[in-house]
């Protein structure tokens, strides 16, 4: 039996059943550099404050840099017996260090510790989310210069709406993985405050120094109120939140390639290595990888909800509920992370079928918005100019043509104000073309977006 690092007041043994269901290290073992990192941290401003000699502090990191490189390489056991990655790894540290092993915990209590691992944790975990959307973004900005001669519908309710250059597609997914790195970025500034020495929910009567502390692990601030901080997890909410929109935007860019990838659509055609066949139809492509893309959003979208509803009855301070908390955030993690690893080569090994989406440029009427604001710019009224380009629109339909394929003399039966040169705005190229205002999806203002993202990220 292994003994229990709080058993001082116990009798009885713990029923095996009740240590499997209460153990955490099946799931918080990936905390141990960062609790490795924090009791370094905290060893060493107990040493500055006279809680411990300079030669306990000494053998306590080198042993706890040890244990770190063991638990890193798989040479260390994990006993459910042991409870959580804190228990672990402190148990190691006595098993070699005796009495000075157990001077480690001074002033320290699993909850500010546990809520420290998690901060350091989440901190890492949001500069790695946020250097993968900064890849996603350069996949999307680099295919910038040579998809700039494309042209595409644009759609709205998915019906055929207006002629845009295809870049502009790219450039919109890179505005809201964008806004995502702006999110996560202010998140961080709740994320990395110092929970150290709030020890169990009340602080302590030793003489220790928490700004200490918060220094040596690159905190920016100490939390001020210990009561608070040992039951916070706003922090692990809100990135989650973060990580949620992150997993929306990846899911409905991945729904909206699914589509793109169709026979119906036939605009774009993935790379073999990020498509599957099917076991029983021969001629099957299937778009699985954006499939489970938009599929992971599900688990992200849940683990918010989790996570809120794990917190929204707990007393102050710590609770055991807590421990649900790395559940849904690792599984939420995990799922973004995943996405975003795999997402940047999908969108530089995609090939624009330009053929077909110039062969079909001209169905659905994509210059009949360029059609109406030539009409203003003759000096009808736009809703009237909208009117006289419904009934063109209806008229074309009735006769199977195209509004470019009108007769100049038609078109002035509709209009008299209208001239020879409606012809230059007529068709999906031109209607695009015409496009100019700031943020449009006509190639200079496009040309003009995709220089600002290439400087923004340093691409070529
Ligand atoms: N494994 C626990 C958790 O993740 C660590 C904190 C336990 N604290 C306690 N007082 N039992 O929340």
């Amino acid at each position: 039996m292994t003994a229990k690092a709080w058993g001082g007041r116990f009798e009885g043994q713990t029923d095996p059943r009740v240590e499997r269901f209460t153990e955490s290290i099946s799931f918080d073992a990936r905390l141990a550099e960062v609790d490795i990192r924090g009791s370094t941290a905290h060893a060493r401003m107990l040493a500055q404050v006279g809680l411990l000699t300079d030669d306990e502090c000494q053998a306590i990191c080198t042993t706890l840099a040890e244990i770190g490189r063991e638990i890193a390489t798989g040479q260390f056991e994990f006993k459910i017996e042991l409870e959580d990655i804190h228990m672990h790894i402190e148990s190691a540290l006595i098993a070699r260090l005796g009495d000075i092993g157990r001077k480690l915990h001074t002033a320290r209590s699993r909850n500010d510790q546990v809520a420290l691992d998690l901060r350091l944790y989440v901190r890492e975990a949001i500069a790695r989310i946020d250097g993968l959307l900064g890849e996603l973004q350069a996949a999307f900005v680099a295919r910038g210069g040579s998809d700039l001669d494309c042209i595409v519908p644009g759609y709205t309710h998915l019906q055929r709406a207006q002629p845009v250059v295809v870049v502009h597609y790219w450039l919109a997914y890179c505005e809201k993985f964008q806004r995502d790195r702006e999110r996560l970025a202010d998140c961080l500034k709740r994320v990395n405050i110092s929970p150290l020495g709030a020890a169990a929910l009340a602080g302590t009567s030793l003489p220790i120094d928490r700004n200490c502390t918060a220094k040596l692990l690159g905190f920016s601030e100490t939390a001020a109120n210990s009561l608070d901080v040992s039951s916070d997890r706003d922090f692990v909410i809100e990135f989650v939140s973060c990580l949620a929109l992150v997993a929306v935007h990846l899911s409905a860019w991945a729904e909206e390639w699914i589509l793109w990838c169709t026979t119906e659509f036939g605009y774009l055609k993935l790379p073999d290595a990020y498509t599957t066949g099917s076991s029983i139809m021969p001629q099957k492509r299937n778009p699985d990888v954006l499939e489970l893309i938009r599929g992971k959003s599900a688990r992200v979208i849940a683990a918010v909800s989790q996570l809120l509803v794990l917190v929204k009855g707990l007393p102050l301070a710590y609770n055991r509920d807590l421990q649900e908390d790395k559940v849904a955030l690792f599984d939420a993690y995990d799922a973004v992370a995943a996405c975003l690893e795999l997402a940047p080569a999908i969108v530089a090994g995609a090939a624009l079928q330009r053929e077909r989406i110039a062969r079909r440029l001209e169905e659905g009427f994509l210059d009949a918005t360029a059609l109406m604001e030539y009409l203003i710019r003759q000096g009808v009224p736009m809703r009237s100019g909208h009117e006289i380009v419904g009934r063109l629109v209806a008229l074309c339909e009735a006769q199977q043509r195209r509004l470019a394929e009108l007769s100049l003399v038609e078109l002035q039966a509709a209009c008299p104000l209208i001239a020879a040169g409606v012809f230059d705005v007529l068709g999906a190229r031109n209607a695009a073309a015409a496009l100019v205002s700031l943020g449009s999806g006509g190639p200079a203002a496009v040309s003009k977006q995709l220089a600002h993202w290439q400087a923004r990220l340093k691409i070529e």
